[in-house]
């Protein structure tokens, strides 16, 4: 349905081939937007948007050239910042100083591009590694940072941090909105598969559908993670640089949340795949619980938002993911 706050409206959107930015490149394609579609293809292609190919502006290529940045973006009233690299754990706690330095050297040439082209709104995307392993419980987006960010995260949550302080600097001194938003874990039958490289949700499917019994999971497997749908979160993005600017990040998670052992129960369900769960203790299991503050999301929002995709409805489509991705 079309929207007259984005109609004809060109919208920028760095990683839109991405999980999120093919959602949300959909969304705004339906919306009525000028979309410009920016990425490398580097994870993100079009094969879960392949009807929009000849209906939006593609510019391919890399954020890593600040020239290409700023031609990117040429012309666009919005921008919506999404692209990074970003992968499961296992490969990011490995590969700090990557993650580091190809994050942060995107999103400077990205808010350069956002600086020279002026926008009349722009969203950058940060995540909640950027929180510390030990801070409160929800992890709420109203205290300045503290300590370290998430470990396992370490490079990647530093060069998240930078970004909000640069978008936050750039945004006070020129009066030009730049929204910056944390989001939780996300998921979504966008997934682009990376192998051993992949995240969670992606990654437990996988390994309940090559009949793994029993599945390990690491630690006591009782720690408690928060889920929204890549769909949900590519409409809370664009209802948020509706709603005009917000001068703090802003939390997209939720608070409730789920037990990793819950999650693989539900998911043996849905599939009908019998399988024993062992937990290996002598593994980490990270932060305890992992749940949004998300007090003032819900106010920004307004009150007629409504997330669209259950925790179950999103699984489903996740087996269903595997099935055609496999
Ligand atoms: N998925 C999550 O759980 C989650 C959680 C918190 C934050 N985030 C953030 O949300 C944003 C989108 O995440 P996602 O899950 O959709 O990631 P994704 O990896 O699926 O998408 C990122 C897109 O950026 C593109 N890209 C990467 N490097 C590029 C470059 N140099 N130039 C141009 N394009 C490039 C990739 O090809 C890909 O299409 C990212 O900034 C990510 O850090 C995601």
């Amino acid at each position: 349905m079309t929207n007259p706050f984005y109609f004809q409206k060109k919208v920028a959107v760095t990683g839109g081939l991405g999980l999120i930015g093919s959602f949300l490149t959909r969304e705004l394609v339906n919306q009525g937007a000028d979309v410009i579609v920016i990425d490398d293809e580097s994870k993100g292609s079009w094969k879960y948007i392949p009807d929009l190919q000849s209906k939006v502006d593609y510019r391919k290529g890399t954020l890593e050239d600040p020239q290409f940045a700023i031609q990117s973006m040429e012309g666009a009233n919005y921008v919506f910042h999404l692209a990074s690299r970003a992968y499961g754990v296992g490969f990011s706690q490995k590969n700090n100083f990557e993650m580091f330095r190809f994050n942060d050297l995107v999103n400077t040439h990205a808010l350069d591009a956002i600086a020279a082209i002026k926008p009349i709104h722009s969203l950058v995307v940060s995540s909640s590694c950027i929180y510390p392993d030990d801070g409160p419980t929800p992890m709420s987006d109203s205290y300045p940072f503290s300590g370290e960010p998430e470990h396992v995260n370490w490079g990647y949550g530093w060069a998240k941090r930078i970004l909000e302080q640069k978008a936050v600097i750039y945004q006070k001194e020129t009066g030009i909105p730049i929204t910056v938003v944390r989001p939780f874990n996300i998921y979504g039958e966008h997934y682009h598969w990376v192998g051993e490289s992949s995240q969670a949700i992606p990654m437990l499917i996988h390994r309940l559908m090559l009949g793994e019994n029993p599945m390990v999971i690491w630690g006591s497997g009782n720690q408690r993670r928060n889920y929204v749908h890549g769909l949900d979160c590519s409409r809370v993005m664009l209802r948020l640089v509706e709603n005009g600017y917000f001068e703090r990040p802003i939390n997209i998670g939720r608070e409730e949340t789920v037990s990793v052992k819950d999650l693989v129960k539900r998911l043996a369900q849905f599939s009908g795949i019998k399988t024993e769960i062992q937990c290996d203790r002598t593994k980490p299991e990270g932060r305890f619980i992992k749940s949004a503050d998300s007090k003032l999301l819900i106010a920004a929002l307004g009150d007629d938002f409504e997330w669209k995709i259950s925790l179950d409805e999103g699984l489903q489509r996740m087996l269903q993911w595997h099935q055609t991705t496999f």
